[in-house]
């Protein structure tokens, strides 16, 4: 937030001016509108007067007129919160301009233009970490999606391209490190104190892709020698004290742009790449050209602060922001309804560089996981919308588990379908045809569909349908014959009444069950609505894994016996399918169980089933301790729901805990070896190592329940003899649900233990947030009042409410408890951070498909937020979605 735009109320807390809070109904963005730009601007030449309280901005725009769409006299330049202190147009200072809201109005009458604008702008008081921000004492952008419009005034869409040159010039003590995109130019010192820097990107980019950094960064520095033999100095910039923990971060820069190359030919193309790390930031990170911005959470990791999970995820974000560089910025998105354009490719590529470097199945498992987790509630409730939105009202909301993963399973299927070398060639020639353009999702399914020779005409339908299709597959045998019935529906959602079919590529097998293996995988793409496809030579009734490795994503109904299940998940050799068979055999009694259908019998053999099939995953000496750890992982409570109508949390949390302590007592002597033989196993970062540590807390999580003071002592136990994050963060979120001494001793501990480690401060807050505690929700308010907790910093927003609201039990509280807070936050969170603010009202989306007493709760605050008026865009916008 800059100073035209902000007053200090009496006690001093920024508040915004009306002028950007929502009028009652703020415009509606249809993909449809799109029109070209009247102008273009190949050039932009910036100069920065930084300081952290007010920084000035001069722009020198050379504009022309865009033969490619229709003629006006009118420059609109998008603006937010900013006010022309200048304007000249070829060299004169003129008066002629206007304002349009926020937007700076322009005349001009030739074809080609110079355009020179000042403004001023305060980063210091910009809360939403939107445009140029201070953050820790430097100076930092975030432009994406519509950033650059609080820098200065510009056509802030990303099919304007220009090529930039930045000065900037500021204290140099204060700002001793001066970066922008592309590569370093001149720079110099001034006798006031003060020092310059010139940087030139030369390839033509949208203004979301501008980004600069002034601040006191030290860097790890290194190189990288394309497969052209061009030498490349990469930096990771951070604060003084957070060198020693760049080092994974780097390996993972060096291992990405080495595996673009192998994989996807892709070379890097400036002399320099710089990374710098901030701890206030909205997001994960950003692929600013040459110089990308990360949240510190996916820069910093060593053994000591940093899980295994953590290294992934490091490992991962990189790789992503590095890929953009080709998907993204190299061929970048007509308009922000293409956004899946250049997400869903860019997290397809990083799941499978993920894929190449670690366990190929584990990977997979995970990232469906992660769909499931979160895209499939997404796409079943209010704020469903397809891979490639129709419309928006801020476009910040639509940063999306649809866009970026089903995006990615959609090119993944494509992918499926074309094969590994079709596929290529159909990137190939995207990257070809689209080089230094802003390009549409049409653009990229027209490459695929050349390149690989598909035809995907009823393909399409991926971009333009939301919506989880559900397929059903009905099996019969008939002498020797198998015939499988499929059938799909697309399920009704906001704005989409009626769906038509989608080619869904489903990999199947039929298991022989005397001899235990199938004659080969197959692939059936069913584009129709009902479909039946026949196997022969089957004596006997086969077992159909279906939908293997997740080829598509959608949701299977079949019927299917337990004993069926037991035999995939002990035989079948695509491990995703394995994982599959677990996974289903636990659904299908916790749905049962929790609809009442089962007596104690019943209940009592249904667990036994899982019972031997997990002893058997324990015995299984073939596993490696990655894929165990995944077969032992019960559904979350979160799948279950969503494969529930009308699901009661309450009931829900406790069967599945009865299940896990049942389970627990069965096998408790399995897994207290298991826990002593992964204890065993010294740290390093190598798979075995890390399989064992994963192993060792699920072993914990299921004494936890069966035997509790057991589980307290072992959890303490871990957590003593820990030489490493994973451990110790695994036994603390064990005994952070149980009520013994020593969970509030341990917590203690690793709080003062890590107190000025603001990354590990955060998995404190979350792990008490997350916690099966029955009094978590209490914890929460208490932490609330922390003196480390803050509602400026995003990171640790998320640390306590976002892992609250994740925690089923603790949020679907009965007595509306845990709604009525995270309402509070939003409340509170939106005048500072809207588009924060905004990520926490999805979760009320739920509220259509759960018990009615809860439903009605969660409706009551969705309306509370409704009514109190003055609602950031973002926030106003899914609000009013969400109670649609
Ligand atoms: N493009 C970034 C990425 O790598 C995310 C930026 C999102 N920014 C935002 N304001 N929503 O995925
Ligand atoms: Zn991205």
């Amino acid at each position: 937030m800059d100073i035209a735009r902000t007053v200090s109320n009496p006690d001093g807390t920024p508040e915004m001016a009306d002028a950007a809070r929502t009028p009652a109904e703020p415009t509606v963005i249809k993909r449809e509108d799109y029109r070209p730009f009247g102008w273009l601007i190949p050039e932009i030449a910036l100069d920065f007067q930084l300081g952290l309280e007010k920084t000035r901005v001069s722009a020198k725009l050379t504009v022309q007129r865009n033969a490619k769409a229709d003629r006006t006299d009118m420059l609109r330049l998008n603006g937010d919160g900013l006010t022309p202190l200048e304007v000249v147009v070829d060299g004169e200072v003129v008066n002629s301009w206007s304002m349009d809201g926020e937007d700076l109005m322009v005349p001009l009458v030739s074809d080609s233009h110079l355009v020179e604008i000042v403004t001023e702008i305060d980063p210091s008081s910009n809360t939403q970490l939107m445009g140029l921000y201070a953050s820790n004492g430097m100076l930092c952008t975030q432009c994406e999606a519509e950033g650059f419009r609080r820098i200065t005034f510009f056509p802030d869409r990303p099919d304007v391209l220009s090529t930039y040159r930045v000065r900037m010039t500021g204290p140099k003590d204060q700002f001793p490190v001066l970066l922008s995109n592309g590569n370093p130019g001149a720079s110099g010192e001034n006798d006031d104190g003060t020092h310059w820097a010139e940087w030139h990107d030369p390839w033509p980019k949208p203004s979301y892709l501008f980004a600069l950094v002034a601040g006191d960064l030290v860097a790890n520095t290194d190189t990288f020698t394309t497969m052209s033999g061009r030498e490349v100095t990469l930096n990771i910039y951070v604060r003084e004290g957070d060198l020693e923990r760049t080092g994974h971060a780097m390996e993972s820069l060096k291992k990405s742009m080495q595996w673009d190359e192998e994989v996807f030919g892709r070379e890097y193309d400036l002399d320099i790449f710089n990374i710098v790390a901030v701890s206030d930031f909205n997001m994960g990170a950003m692929e600013n050209k040459g110089l990308n911005v990360f949240n510190t959470k996916y820069v910093l990791a060593d053994p000591d602060t940093a899980t295994d999970g953590d290294f992934d995820g490091v490992e991962g974000v990189i790789a992503h922001e590095y890929f953009h560089n080709w998907s993204g910025n190299r061929v970048t998105c007509r308009d922000w309804f293409q956004l899946s354009l250049k997400e869903g490719f860019t997290v397809l590529r990083d799941q499978l560089f993920s894929q190449d470097m670690g366990s190929e199945p584990v990977k997979r498992i995970e990232d469906v996981r992660v769909l499931r987790g979160i895209q499939f509630p997404e796409d079943s409730g209010p704020l469903a919308h397809p891979i490639r939105p129709d419309s928006y009202r801020e476009i910040s909301n639509f940063y999306t588990a649809t866009v970026y993963n089903k995006g990615a399973e959609v090119i993944r299927m494509m992918r499926t379908m074309a094969g590994e070398e079709a596929f290529r060639k159909g990137c190939d020639l995207y990257f070809e045809r689209h080089d230094g353009e802003a390009a549409t999702c049409e653009d990229f399914v027209k490459a695929i569909e050349d390149g690989a020779g598909l035809d995907l005409t009823q393909f399409r339908r991926w971009y333009s349908q939301a919506g989880t299709p559900q397929v059903s597959v009905r099996m019969e045998h008939d002498g020797d014959a198998v015939t499988l019935h499929l059938k799909q529906e697309v399920p009704s959602t906001p704005g989409q009444p009626d769906k038509q079919p989608m080619p869904i590529p489903l990999k199947l097998a039929l298991f022989d069950k005397a001899n235990g293996s199938h004659r080969g995988e197959e692939l059936v793409v069913l584009d129709k609505e009902e479909a039946s496809v026949t196997f022969t030579d089957f004596a006997d009734k086969p077992v159909l894994s279906l939908n293997r490795g997740f080829t598509a994503p959608v949701s299977i109904r079949q019927e299917v016996s337990g004993e069926d299940l037991v035999f995939l998940a002990a035989h079948d050799d695509d491990p995703f399918a394995r994982y599959e068979a677990m996974q289903e055999l636990v659904v299908t009694h916790l749905k049962q169980a929790c609809a009442g259908e089962l007596d104690d019998d019943a209940r009592d053999a249904g667990r036994k089933a899982i019972g031997d099939a997990l002893a058997a995953v324990l015995a299984d000496d073939t596993l490696d301790d990655l894929m165990r750890g995944e077969l032992l992982i019960l559904p979350t409570q979160t799948y279950l729901m969503e494969q529930m109508e009308a699901a009661d949390p309450g009931v829900i949390h406790a069967e599945r805990q009865g299940l896990r302590g049942w389970l627990g007592k069965q096998l408790e002597a399995d897994f207290i070896a298991l826990h002593g033989r992964a204890s065993d196993m010294p740290y390093s970062l190598d798979a075995e190592a890390r399989g064992a540590r994963k192993v060792k807390t699920q072993a914990l999580i299921y004494l936890a329940e069966a035997n509790p003071a057991l589980a307290s002592k072992m959890g303490a136990g871990q957590y003593d003899a820990a030489d490493n994050m994973t451990d110790r963060q695994g036994a603390l979120m064990v005994l952070a649900g149980l009520q013994t001494p020593e969970r509030t001793h341990k917590l203690l501990d690793y709080y003062n233990r890590y107190k000025d480690n603001a990354l590990v401060v955060d998995k404190w807050f979350a792990i008490q947030a997350q916690s099966l505690h029955p009094h978590a929700i209490e914890h929460v308010k208490a932490l609330a009042d922390h003196p480390q907790f803050t509602l400026k910093n995003p990171n640790r927003v998320r640390s306590l409410y976002m892992a609250f609201a994740a925690n089923p039990h603790a949020f679907h509280a009965a007595d509306g408890e845990g709604y009525r807070m995270i309402a509070d936050l939003i409340l509170e969170l939106d005048p500072i951070n809207p588009q924060t603010a905004a990520r926490f009202v999805s979760p009320f989306g739920r509220w259509r498909r759960i018990e009615s007493g809860r439903s009605a709760l969660m409706r009551e605050q969705l309306e509370r937020i409704a009514a109190a008026g003055n609602l950031s865009r973002d926030t106003h916008e899914q609000v009013i979605r969400s109670l649609g």
